[in-house]
Formats: structure tokens, sequence, C-alpha cells
């Protein structure tokens, strides 16, 4: 809380500071998490040294690993352990007929009101009771202004949310192209030459990660709202007919993936989203809500949609000039054709991350190491899931000495064949473990005078510390790799 005035004004960019809205949730404030990935280098504001740019962030050392780890835990589970999910990898700027055919251009749009004073937009979520609710769930309808605290308002209008850029050295209407704000449409529009290569039989389905942008009216909440993001998402294609079971199906099987990788069960619910709140092209959506410490508390962490055909035949009417230009074989012959419905999994990794970071953050008052070392302060310790932490395991040799060094580095060495190994030899023992439970690391691995000499412990092994119970091992160093192997999988 010290230091956040001054960094919140960089990190939200010009004139955006006051959005700063920020409140404590039972466990952990996200500035605990702002000042976190600030300080050890997992988020940065998009260009700070220019005062940022609002919506827009750089991703450091820390924060590129642990969307990484993300990311391939989500391929491991949603691509490689199957037998009926393929990836491919689209084109952020394609053909905008593409975006017209989807309904976004027409559709992808977000109400938003306007201060006639001081010219301040603000999104309008829901409107409830007659009332406009802004999208940190401000009540805005008979409010002053947030901004300049004037009672003007403009009546709400549509704003398109797609970022829009010209293709060539012309900029005219004709060469306008879009940056896509979803990953799910390259996947419609490659459905048949994906299914044809690849021989792909119902169900099956087609997976992308990739960044996405949506000139959203009022980022915010850190990463939570951005303008650029990343998102992961699986078009599943099924017979019409067995979506509405693979539909529950994938909700579980979500939810499951992130309690598999340490979100917190009471963290977590399932939200089925009202009729009148489906998007243009869903028959059902399920999110998944996460308790987000922001104003508006429990937040959309992913969603599962029913999109039935509406895309493919869109996409059929629009390119080839038939609905049901994409159908697809339902029977085992191939002689019954129909256009599939698909059930969406989508999410973000960067909402993602954050909610990770949030279930994982613990602070220890009064510090929780016993060596006469230890800072009896409070302790910050990340108990990130060791298939998301950043690095695997730190090297520490106990001193500078060259016979410590030698066998430290060869250790790391050894060990980054596989992992990312940290390599710390500066600061106490004690101030060394300290940074290393801030940024996660589930092991470190000591290299002392024992190691290279002999005289409590047998000659050739290293203390192991687990960051969770501090209980320290004595492993042989030709066991490392096998240890570690199995502590992680
Ligand atoms: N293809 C469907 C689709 O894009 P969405 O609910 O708009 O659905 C899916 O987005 C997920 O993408 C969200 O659940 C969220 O995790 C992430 N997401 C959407 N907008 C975002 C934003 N502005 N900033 C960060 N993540 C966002």
């Amino acid at each position: 809380p010290r230091i956040i005035p001054s960094l919140c004004s960089v990190m939200c960019g010009a004139g955006l500071a006051k959005r700063w809205n920020f409140v404590m949730s039972d466990k952990v404030s996200m500035e605990s998490i702002v000042n976190l990935c600030k300080r050890r280098g997992f988020v940065f504001p998009s260009a700070e040294i220019y005062g940022g740019l609002g919506g827009f962030w750089d991703w450091g050392p820390l924060g590129v690993l642990l969307k990484n780890n993300i990311k391939a835990e989500w391929q491991k589970t949603f691509v490689q352990q199957r037998n009926d999910v393929v990836s491919i990898d689209g084109a952020i700027v394609t053909n905008p007929r593409v975006w017209e055919a989807s309904g976004h251009v027409k559709n992808f749009a977000d109400k938003l009101v306007e201060c006639r004073q001081c010219h301040h937009r603000y999104k309008i979520d829901v409107l409830k009771d007659g009332k406009w609710i802004s999208a940190e769930g401000k009540d805005l309808h008979e409010k002053d202004c947030p901004s300049c605290g004037a009672q003007n308002w403009t009546e709400p209008k549509d704003f398109n949310t797609m970022f829009r850029t010209f293709v060539g050295p012309v900029e005219s209407t004709e060469n306008t192209a879009y940056l896509r704000p979803e990953t799910a449409q390259n996947i419609f529009a490659n459905f048949q030459s994906v299914r044809e290569a690849l021989r792909l039989k119902l169900p099956f389905g087609i997976a992308q990660v990739g960044k996405a942008f949506r000139n959203e009216i009022t980022p915010g909440n850190f990463i939570f709202r951005s303008r650029e993001f990343e998102q992961m998402e699986i078009e599943y294609f099924v017979k019409p007919g067995d979506d509405d079971s693979q539909f529950e199906t994938w909700v579980e099987t979500c939810h499951a993936w992130f309690l598999s990788l340490g979100l917190k069960k009471d963290h977590l619910r399932l939200i089925k989203q009202p009729k009148e709140e489906l998007a243009h092209y869903s028959k059902a959506t399920t999110d998944i809500e996460f308790a987000f410490p922001i104003e508006k508390g429990w937040a959309e962490l992913m969603g599962i949609a029913n999109r039935t055909d509406y895309d493919l035949k869109q996409h059929g009417q629009s390119a080839k000039g038939d609905p049901e230009a994409f159908a697809a074989p339902i029977d085992v012959e191939g002689k019954e054709k129909k256009v599939p419905f698909v059930i969406e999994p989508s999410m973000g990794v960067d909402r993602a991350a954050l909610a990770f970071l949030l279930d994982a953050y613990e602070v220890v008052q009064g510090g929780r190491s016993t060596t006469t070392e230890s800072i009896k302060e409070e302790e910050v310790v990340l108990k990130l899931h060791p298939k998301l932490a950043p690095y695997k395991a730190a090297i520490l040799p106990l001193s500078k000495k060259p016979q410590l060094q030698t066998v430290a580095q060869e250790i790391a060495a050894t060990l980054r064949t596989n992992w990312m190994i940290d390599y710390d030899e500066a600061g106490s023992i004690g101030k060394r473990y300290r940074r290393e439970d801030e940024i996660g690391t589930p092991f470190c691995i000591t290299v002392d005078f024992d190691t290279v000499e002999g005289v409590k412990r047998p000659k050739g092994t290293v203390t192991v510390r687990d960051r969770d119970t501090m209980a320290q091992e004595n492993v042989a160093i030709g066991d490392l790799t096998g240890w570690l192997q199995t502590k992680l999988s």
C-alpha cells in the first residue's frame, strides 16, 4: 500500500489513475499482486518510461515463464492428452469478411454513456431496475460522474470494440481490416481445411492460443480487463443433438483443470447465463467465475458456450453462398451430412494468470524462517502449483568460494536441460530463500562445504528445501534430476 499511489499513476497511464479502484478480498488485495508483479518482473505497464498506455501491459521475464507454463498445461490437457483435438495458429489480421459473417462488425459493441461535462466514457455492463451499472459495478444512472462529479450523462450508445487498421499503403474503407477480437473465428474459417487435411471425424476440436484485441471502453483492474490479451480457445464440433451433453462435459472438464492447478474450490463458481444475456450466437453459456478482489467481486474467468451451428452456417453462407457448405458426415459411412454444432470453452491466459497469482499469494506475518538470518517481518510465499512456477528450482551456493560455485554451476547446467532453473549467489542464504519463496520457486538446492568436503553429510550431496513445508532433505547430486522429476510430476 505504501508505494501504490505513485505506482498506480504509472500503471494506469495518464488520466486513468482515478479508475484504480481495488478493494481487499478476504485474502489478498489486488495491490499486493500489482506490487509483486512489478517488483519481481512479472508484469510492467507497457512502455512505462512514457507513462504507460491504458489497457496495455508488458510481460516481464517471470511473467513470460508463468504464462508459458499455463499455456503448456492447457495444451497438454486439452490437446496432447486427447485424441480428438488439434491446434492451429491463425493470422491476427485476416480477411474482414470473417468479421462481417461472424456478426462482429454489427454486434461486437459495448454500450457506453458519456459525461457531457468532462467527456469521460463509461461502459454500461448491465441495465438493472432501469439503472445503468458500469463495468466496475457502479450505479451510474443518477450518480455523479466518477471523474468530474457532474450529473449530466448522454443516452447510452453502441461502441464497436474491434480495433481497426488498413492493409496496404492506402487508408481507405476497402482496405479496412480488424485486429481479431477473439481467436475463435480463425478456427471456423479453417474448419473445412483442417477437417479434410487431418481426416477428422465428429466429434473433434480445433484449439488455438493467441493474442486478441479489444478496444475496451474501461480497461482496468490490472490485467483483468486489458485491450491486448491472450486467449486459449477450443471449438469442439459435435453432431447436432449431442451438443447439450458435450456442453456439460466441457464445463466439468474446465472446472477440474483450474482446480488441478491450484485454484481454491471456494473461489470458483459456475454461473449459467440467463437467456436474455446470451451472446447472439449462443444457445447456452456457463461462466466459470473467480472471486477476484475487484469492486464487482465474482467475475468471469472463462466461458463455455454452445454456439450451435451459427458460425459455420454464417461462414458457409457468406463465403460459399450456402449455409450448408460446411456440413460434415455424421454417420460412419459418411452418407448423411449436417452442419456440426460447436461447444466453445474459451479462456484468457492473462486472466487465468491473475487468478493463479491471487490464490497462490500468502503473507506470513512476522516471518516464517527459523534461521538467525531470517528477517522477522512480513514474508511473502507464492504457493504456485509447481507446474506453473516460473522456476522449478534455484541453485544456491552457500558462499562465493570458487569450489562451491563450480559445483553449483554444474548442477544448474545439468538441470537446465530439463527445466527453468534460477541461480543466485548474492546475499545471505535466508534472504535468498525469501526471494525464491516470493516468486514461487518450489525447491531451493543449496551447495555447501559438506557438498565438497563431506564432513557432516556424505560428500557429493546437497540440501533441498521445500518452499511450502521448509523441510530440508539431503539428495545426492547424481540423483537430483530423478528426484526433481518425481516431485514435479
Ligand atoms: N470466443 C468467445 C469469447 O471470446 P469472451 O467471454 O468474450 O468469449 C473469453 O472471452 C475469455 O477471454 C474471457 O473469459 C476472459 O478470460 C478473456 N477476456 C475477454 N476479454 C478480456 C479482456 N479485455 N482482458 C483480458 N481477458 C479477456
